[in-house]
């Protein structure tokens, strides 16, 4: 009795994880019948905004991450409001919520009521990335929108954690070692503000002087573009050394040669545990295919379906 009470327990209790953790009931093609034209109207609004300015594609990337780090992919990033999610320091430089509205007004126009904010979101990160010039992968959709976003929620990996912190929080969410350094190849595109990187250039680690691992000859580029006490919160870096706006490997390369920009980037070669990542990465090898295998496991995480949440009418509110 108490044997049968207790297996039930864990039975229930590792249903709650698993559905949490790697999200159940998303589909590729789940509007096929109610909202065929999804697809198009999410790639083309996003290619009309990226052809004015291609540094949108990062911004819309890291933003499907940011949501689905907190809450699950349920777009509780997007709500406007006091202290809700998109207050919270690590997302206050986020950019590209006007692709995302243009999207859904677009899409509520054609089939209204029907496409989640969390699916457009989805589906934008993937066409950022084929539009800088990585491989497609199929979305799997049918996520709703969560009813919950507050700022006290954001607990995000950052650019000073330890491997063994960023693994801890990957992990937490149903993402292996592989999936950290591959999902963090989405550094090869996008900028970080100098603030987060002023420290190893100039004070690393209380030792008042540059982080070793720093590529000597690298070093004083980084020190032009982000002068000491030189306005570091509005000067910005590219995350991917020549190659910014192009999603390939040279991101691996550079970690590899010492020229990873944040802390938590360098980390990943002096790692043990994700060092042989870089490695083959950065010889070119499965990083385009891995990246989208990845994408889907980060965007199944903790999604809401079938009657969980709603479908908003306006990304930026509650219904
Ligand atoms: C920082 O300094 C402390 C002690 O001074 C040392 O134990 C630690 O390993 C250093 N950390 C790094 C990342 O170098
Ligand atoms: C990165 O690469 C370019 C060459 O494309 C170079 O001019 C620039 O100064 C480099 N350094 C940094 C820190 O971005």
């Amino acid at each position: 009795m108490e044997c049968g009470f207790y297996l039930v327990l864990a039975l229930v209790s590792l249903g709650v994880v698993n559905s949490v953790v790697h999200g159940q009931g998303t589909r590729v093609g789940f509007y096929s019948s109610t909202c065929p034209g999804v697809e198009s109207i999410v790639r083309s609004t996003v290619q009309s905004h990226l052809n004015s300015d291609l540094t949108l594609a990062a911004g819309l990337l890291r933003m499907h991450f940011h949501d689905c780090f907190v809450h699950g992919c349920d777009a509780s990033l997007l709500i406007d409001g006091t202290n809700t999610e998109k207050t919270a320091p690590p997302n206050i430089g986020l950019r590209g919520f006007e692709v995302i509205d243009h999207a859904k007004t677009q899409l509520e126009a054609a089939c209204p009521n029907v496409v989640s904010c969390a699916d457009i979101l989805a589906l934008a990160a993937r066409d950022s990335v084929v539009l800088s010039g990585g491989a497609s992968w199929q979305v799997p959709t049918g996520r709703r929108d969560g009813l919950v976003s507050s700022a006290f929620d954001v607990k995000l990996p950052g650019p000073g954690d330890s491997v063994d912190v960023q693994k801890h929080k990957f992990s937490a969410l149903g993402l292996n070692t592989k999936d950290l350094v591959t999902l963090v190849g989405g550094h090869t595109i996008g900028t970080t503000s100098c603030q987060l990187l002023s420290s190893r250039l100039y004070n690393f680690n209380g030792t008042n002087g540059p982080d070793p691992t720093i590529d000597p000859s690298f070093l004083p580029q980084l020190k032009a573009l982000c002068p000491q006490n030189g306005g570091a919160s509005t000067k910005r870096v590219p995350l991917d050394n020549g190659s910014q706006t192009k999603f390939d490997t040279s991101y691996f390369n550079n970690v590899r040669r010492g020229r990873g920009i944040l802390q938590s980037d360098q980390a990943l070669w002096t790692d043990p545990s994700t060092k042989p990542f870089v490695q083959s990465y950065s010889l070119g090898s499965t990083f385009n295919v891995d990246f989208g295998n990845s994408m889907v496991k980060m965007g199944n995480i903790g999604v809401k379906t079938g009657s969980d949440g709603e479908i908003r009418k306006k990304c930026s509110a509650f219904n």
